[in-house]
């Protein structure tokens, strides 16, 4: 499938039950070719997560938890410890495939945590409670990220100017996405947004993925190279900027796509609020600080030749690619969850926020039963 309008009507990451598979829009084909493809083994989920086909941190969790029940059906055992040990050497693999973005580590553990409580059942029914907690996720991930938007959108007025970096959009997520919920839902509401993508070198989500899903939703959305942040803001066209984000720390550090932080600078000498889209899911209590947080170091042919017709620097030059920068706390205007907005002190903001969320899990527990 070719062209625009259909982007948003398809799933970021999908389950085939009947193969069963993982299926994925190959983004590293975007916008140019809307390509489906389907993942079975290991390494081809590896490989789809670490050479981002499937990118951005909800996007990267539910394509885990679907990869890792793919997998779980060929182990072929039916005895539960050997099926156990299998299984978690298969969550290890696939955990190793990218650091910095908690969703993967976080998505795995709760289907390990599945296969851990049930000993008692058969490897069958462990796979049927396995296949419900994967689709689970992709479910809690829509209603999360709308709610974000919700919040998000509190935050806003009709005609705003938003500055967004990377994507943290529906192809980041299974709808809606973080940063882009607000912009999506006030689309549909008359807000009339401006907004500004910047292009985020060196692998361009912002140019490729961010500014063709809003383009193919009718935003008003403008690109613009990374270094060109400081002009729009100094013009006067930017009131707000939302970004998505792979990890926040205990204190509201954040960690996200390159080049994050500099925009939290610039947003703060303009006076401009520097708001972080973030699902609970990618909040690490276990992380104290950003300097705790591991950051993805990505090879220099990224930066040297890939996008590029040509290869555009020396050879033999040195490069440094790291793929996330961290936002220190104190250049957050707020955290924007699911559960309302977090302000600093960022350690009592949280408890509050997980305090909702346990409440609220609660209710749904005490729903189901
Ligand atoms: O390297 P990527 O493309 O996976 O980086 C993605 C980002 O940095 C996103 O902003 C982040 O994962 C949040 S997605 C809702």
């Amino acid at each position: 499938m070719n062209g625009q309008k259909g982007i948003l009507a398809l799933e970021t990451v999908a389950l085939d039950e009947e193969e069963p598979a993982v299926v994925i829009i190959d983004q590293t084909k975007l916008p140019g070719r809307t390509q489906l493809i389907r993942l079975r083994s290991a390494q081809e989920i590896w490989d789809a997560i670490y050479l981002l086909k499937v990118r951005g941190a909800p996007a990267i969790g539910v394509a885990a938890a679907f990869g890792i029940y793919v997998l779980a059906r060929q182990i072929g055992t039916e005895d539960y410890d050997a099926f156990l040990a299998e299984f978690r050497k298969l969550k290890a693999y696939l955990d190793s495939a990218r650091p910095t973005a908690v969703n993967l580590s976080w998505a795995l553990n709760r289907m390990e945590r599945v296969a851990v409580s049930h000993p008692e059942e058969t490897v069958g029914e462990i796979l049927c409670l396995l296949r419900k907690e994967a689709l689970a996720i992709k479910e809690e991930d829509t209603r999360v990220c709308q709610s974000i938007g919700e919040y998000g959108l509190g935050l806003l007025k009709p005609g705003d100017g938003i500055l967004t970096h990377c994507n943290a959009g529906q192809l980041a997520t299974s709808r809606y996405g973080t940063a882009t919920a607000p912009i999506y839902l006030g689309q549909e509401r008359g807000y009339g947004f401006r907004v500004f993508a910047d292009e985020t070198r060196p692998l361009l989500q912002g140019a490729r993925l961010t500014a063709y899903e809003l383009h193919s939703a009718g935003v008003d959305v403008t690109l613009i190279c990374d270094n060109m942040a400081s002009m729009v803001m100094k013009n006067g066209w930017i009131n707000a900027v939302f970004v998505g984000c792979d990890r926040v720390a205990a204190n509201g550090d954040a960690a996200n796509k390159i080049g994050t932080s500099g925009v939290a600078v610039l947003a703060g000498h303009y006076h401009i609020p520097f708001y972080v889209c973030a699902p609970t899911s990618t909040i690490d209590l276990s992380t104290p600080s950003g300097a705790d947080i591991r950051i993805e170091q990505r090879p220099e042919e990224e930066v040297t030749q890939m996008w590029y017709k040509e290869r555009m620097a020396p050879e033999g030059i040195k490069v440094y690619n790291p793929a996330f920068d961290v936002t220190d706390h104190s250049l957050i205007s707020g955290i924007v969850t699911e559960y309302g907005v977090a302000r600093a002190p960022y350690g009592e903001a949280f408890e509050e926020i997980f305090r909702k969320k346990e409440a609220a899990d609660g209710n749904l527990q005490c729903k189901i039963k």
